[in-house]
C-alpha cells in the first residue's frame, strides 16, 4: 500500500506538514453546508462560524462560492480578513470570471486558497455540461493554470469523480496537478460510492498519476446512502491526507461526512486508523450548538457524538455499568468533545462580571451591546426560573446574540388560551425600528400568536415545520422552538428560546421571516447555483 506524503502541495495551516499521518480538515458548512435547502445563514452568522472553526484548529475553511451573489462573496472576503489560523478557501467553476471573483473575495487571507471544480463523469459531461472529454480537459488545464497564477494554493476537483471513468480520471488528475493544483479533491458528489470501492479508486490514482506525490489527495464525500464517514476513511486508510465535511454533516440532500464523526473516529480509534487531525476536539459541542442555532437545523437526539442522547445512558444495566467505570459503556469521555456536566451557573443575584465570565467560559466574547441585551434577557430568565444552567445561557445568547440587524424584532406578546377560547395573541413588534401591534384571534395560541406577526407584516411565506422541545429538563425549563417557512421555493429554518413557549415560537417565526426578507436580498444568479 502506497501512502502519500502531505509535504507536497501543502497547505500553509498545518504545522506538522513532516508527519505522513496527519490529515487536513477542510471545513465546507459555510459552503456546501449553505446549500442544504433552509440552511442559509447571513454575514454575522457565518463570521461567527468562522471563527469557531479557526479557534477549533480545522486547517481550511470553504467560506462560500463567490461568485453566486454579493452576499457570497462579502463573506468569503471578511471571512479571509478575519482569519488567523486557518486557510480560508472560495468556490468557483471552471470559468476565468468565477475564477478572478473568488481570488477577489480571498486575496486579503493570511493562507488564500482557490477551489476550482469541473465535472468528468460521462453523465455529466454529456447532459449537464454538454461538453466532449477533450473540451473538458482542456478547461481543467485553463481554469488550473489560471487559478495558479493568481494564488499559490489551488485545490481542484472533478464533480462526480466517484463515478468517472478511470483513464479519464487520472489523465484529468495529471493536467491539473501539472498546471499547478496543490490538492486534488476528488469528490463522491452523488454518496453513490463504498468504502472498499472508493478505497480503490485512490489506490488507482496513487498508483497510476505519474505526479500524484506533487498533490494532497483531498476526499469529498456526500451521505446519500449513509456512508460518507466511511467512505472518507477508507480514503484516508490508502493514502489520502485531506477529508472535506461539515459540522453536522449539513450538505445538499442528505449532507457531507460530519466533521465530529470523522475527528473523533480518528481519535478514538487511533489504534486501528494511525492517523490524527489538528482539531481540538473540546470545540466539538459548541460547534455544533452554533451551527444547529444558526441554521435552524435541530440535531437528531442519537446522532453521533453531538447527539443529546450521544452520552446518556437510560438502561439501569448501563447506569449501573457506568458508576461502577464509565468505559464499560463509553468509548469517549464526554469532555473529549467539550460536552461538561449541567452546572446550576447563576442565579437572580449574579451581576454583569459574574454573567460575563460565564460567557467568556463558555466561548463567547460579546461586544458591549450585545452583552448588554443578553444580560437583560438573562435577568428576565432568572425572574421566571429558579436555576439556570449552562444550556439556558447557550440558548439563550445564541437567541439574542445571533440576531443582530433584523428587520423584524420581538418586543412583547400577551396570548389569552385555555378550553373556553377564543385563543386571543396581542402582538408587539418594531419593524425596521417602528413598533407596530396587533390584537388578533386564531385557532388555538400558536395560530392566533403567527396570525398576529401575519397582521402587523404581512408575507406569504408557509409553515413547513413547526417543532418545540426543552433546554433543559423540569416544567420552568425553556422551549426552543424550531419553524421552517417556505416562500417562492426558498426554504429558511430559524430557532427561538424562552421559557415561554409561545414567546419562543414567535422569535422562532420571526428568525425565519428575516431570513427570508435577507435571503430576497440575496438571492444567487440561477446560472451560478452548482449541483452539490
Ligand atoms: O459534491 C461535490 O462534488 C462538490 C464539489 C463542488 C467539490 O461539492
Ligand atoms: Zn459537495
Amino acid at each position: 500500500m502506497s501512502t502519500q506524503n502531505p509535504d507536497t502541495g501543502s497547505s500553509p495551516a498545518s504545522n506538522t506538514e513532516d508527519d505522513v499521518n496527519r490529515v487536513k480538515i477542510f471545513d465546507t458548512t459555510l459552503r456546501d453546508g449553505e446549500q442544504s435547502p433552509g440552511a442559509s445563514m447571513n454575514l454575522d452568522e457565518k463570521m461567527r462560524i468562522a471563527h469557531v472553526l479557526d479557534e477549533m484548529g480545522v486547517d481550511i475553511i470553504e467560506a462560500g462560492f463567490p461568485i453566486a451573489s454579493n452576499g457570497d462573496f462579502e463573506a468569503v472576503s471578511r471571512i479571509a480578513g478575519m482569519v488567523q489560523n486557518a486557510s480560508v478557501c472560495g468556490l468557483s467553476r471552471a470559468a476565468t470570471r468565477d475564477i478572478d471573483r473568488a481570488w477577489e473575495a480571498l486575496r486579503h487571507a493570511k493562507r488564500p486558497r482557490i477551489h476550482t471544480f469541473l465535472s468528468t463523469s460521462p453523465l455529466h459531461m454529456k447532459y449537464k455540461l454538454q461538453m466532449e472529454p477533450d473540451a473538458v480537459h482542456q478547461a481543467v488545464i485553463d481554469s488550473v493554470t489560471h487559478a495558479r497564477n493568481l494564488c499559490e494554493d489551488v485545490e481542484w476537483s472533478p464533480e462526480d469523480g466517484s463515478r468517472t471513468e478511470h483513464d479519464f480520471l487520472c489523465r484529468c488528475v495529471e493536467s491539473a496537478i501539472k498546471a499547478g493544483a496543490t490538492t486534488i479533491n476528488i469528490p463522491d458528489t452523488v454518496g453513490y460510492t463504498v468504502p472498499d470501492e472508493f478505497a480503490d479508486l485512490i489506490r488507482m490514482l496513487i498508483d497510476r498519476v505519474p505526479n500524484i506525490d506533487k498533490a494532497t489527495i483531498s476526499v469529498h464525500c456526500h451521505n446519500d446512502l449513509g456512508l460518507a464517514v466511511a467512505n472518507s476513511l477508507a480514503a484516508v486508510s490508502v493514502g489520502a491526507r485531506q477529508i472535506e465535511c461539515t459540522i453536522n454533516g449539513l450538505g445538499e440532500r442528505a449532507g457531507n461526512a460530519a466533521l465530529e464523526e470523522v475527528v473523533m473516529a480518528l481519535k478514538t480509534r487511533n489504534d486501528a486508523m494511525p492517523y490524527h487531525t489538528g482539531v481540538k476536539t473540546e470545540h466539538i459541542t459548541r460547534a455544533s450548538r452554533l451551527v444547529s442555532t444558526i441554521t435552524g437545523f435541530p440535531v437528531q437526539p442519537n446522532k453521533a457524538i453531538v447527539g443529546a442522547n450521544a452520552f446518556a445512558h437510560e438502561s439501569g444495566i448501563h447506569q449501573d455499568g457506568m458508576l461502577k467505570n464509565a468505559q464499560t459503556y463509553e468509548i469517549m469521555t464526554p469532555e473529549s468533545v467539550g460536552l461538561t456536566k449541567s452546572n446550576i451557573v447563576l442565579g437572580k443575584l449574579s451581576g454583569s462580571h459574574a454573567f460575563k465570565a460565564k460567557l467568556q467560559e463558555l466561548g463567547y466574547e460579546l461586544g458591549d451591546n450585545a452583552l448588554k441585551d443578553a444580560f437583560q434577557r438573562f435577568k428576565a430568565l432568572a425572574d421566571r426560573k429558579k436555576e439556570i444552567f449552562d444550556e439556558d445561557i447557550v440558548a439563550l445568547v445564541d437567541d439574542e446574540v445571533v440576531r443582530d440587524h433584523e428587520h423584524l424584532v420581538f418586543k412583547s406578546l400577551h396570548v389569552t388560551c385555555g378550553s373556553t377560547g377564543p385563543q386571543v395573541a396581542v402582538l408587539k413588534l418594531a419593524v425596521d425600528g417602528e413598533e407596530r401591534e396587533a390584537t388578533v384571534t386564531g385557532n388555538g395560541p400558536v395560530d392566533a400568536t403567527f396570525r398576529a406577526i401575519g397582521e402587523i407584516f404581512p408575507h406569504h411565506a408557509d409553515l413547513k415545520l413547526y417543532q418545540v422541545h426543552a433546554v433543559t429538563e423540569g416544567t420552568d425549563a425553556q422551549a426552543e422552538v424550531t419553524v421552517r417557512l417556505e416562500e417562492d421555493g426558498k426554504l429558511v429554518s430559524a430557532q427561538g428560546a424562552d421559557p415561554d413557549t409561545l414567546v419562543a415560537s414567535a422569535r422562532a417565526y420571526l428568525h425565519a421571516l428575516n431570513k427570508l426578507i435577507t435571503k430576497r436580498e440575496r438571492t444567487a444568479p440561477a446560472e451560478a447555483r452548482i449541483g452539490a
